[in-house]
């Protein structure tokens, strides 16, 4: 039996709408995507597959907003992913290519933001490797731009994309704004297909990055006794450093909430 047929099966006697289903089951396994209570969007998700994934991981007091070019069914009582303790899925129909469809998106997470972006999108495959590698490359980048409009800090991204020479180049613009990325390729994937999966985990909204210089104020100490200072409001903690001091700083390490950074020099009027 190939792998096609397993997971076909499967998806048929545990009543997915797609073998898709079982790729976005592996990614959450490996990265931890999914928790009870997360706002998600999922972008290019008819049948639904993953909708009724997200909306079983997330359970009733979260949100999954799927967006596809294509009509994605309403879900029925006895479908998983509808019914007691899954969330609740509201759909936008539109080409995420749009800008309409793109505010559509916005609206219907809301003000709060989300938790997790997911991209299943594809473009319809013509044969032609390269043409078809740049298309995904394209539906890949509005996929990163939503989620850089909708996540909360620390949210994370999970990017379908085929495999090609502009890969490297994607994968940097979204290693800038998250703390790291990984390729992962579920075993659900069929064996010949060139798909992976760029996951992206904790989204950054810092205003600086890793290697930055800065003069900052210390302003309070830390538990562990490392200098406070605030950079338009993100805590930075500047080890060897005191209250009063203020010094140019090289960031070291940042995460989605604060970062680490050492002293470069005192400033003269410290
Ligand atoms: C592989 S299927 C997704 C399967 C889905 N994850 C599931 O579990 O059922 C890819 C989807 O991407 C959608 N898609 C491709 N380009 C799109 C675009 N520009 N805007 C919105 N959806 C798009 C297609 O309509 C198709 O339904």
């Amino acid at each position: 039996m190939t792998g096609k047929d397993e997971y076909y099966n499967r998806a048929k006697q545990e009543g997915y709408r797609s073998r898709a289903a079982y790729k976005l089951q592996q990614l959450d396994e490996e990265c931890g995507l999914l928790s009870q209570g997360d706002i998600v969007v999922d972008l290019g998700a008819a049948p639904g597959g993953w909708l009724q994934v997200a909306a079983q991981r997330v359970g009733a007091s979260g949100k999954v907003v799927g967006v596809d070019r294509q009509n994605v069914r309403n879900f029925s009582e006895d479908e998983a992913g509808s019914g007691d303790g899954a969330a609740h899925v509201e759909t936008v129909r539109g080409d995420m290519t749009e800008a309409d469809t793109r505010e559509r998106v916005g609206e219907t997470v809301g003000e709060g933001g989300a938790d997790v972006v997911l991209s299943d999108m594809a473009p319809n495959v013509s044969g032609e490797y390269d043409l078809d590698h740049a298309r995904s490359v394209h539906l890949a980048r509005q996929a990163f731009q939503t989620a850089t409009t909708v996540l909360e800090a620390g949210g994370d991204l999970a990017v379908k994309v085929f495999d090609g020479r502009d890969l490297d180049d994607l994968r940097e613009g979204i290693e800038a704004e998250f703390e790291y990325v990984r390729e992962v390729r579920p075993p659900a994937s069929r064996d010949s297909s060139s798909e992976l999966y760029l996951v992206a985990k904790n989204y950054l909204t810092a205003p600086v990055r890793a290697g930055d210089e800065v003069v900052v104020e210390v302003t309070d100490e830390g538990a562990e006794g490392d200098g406070i200072a605030r950079v338009e409001g993100f805590t930075l903690f500047v080890s060897g450093a005191r209250v009063g001091d203020r010094v140019r700083v090289r960031v070291e390490e940042v995460k989605p909430r604060f970062g680490f950074a050492g002293v470069v020099e005192h400033e003269p009027d410290s």
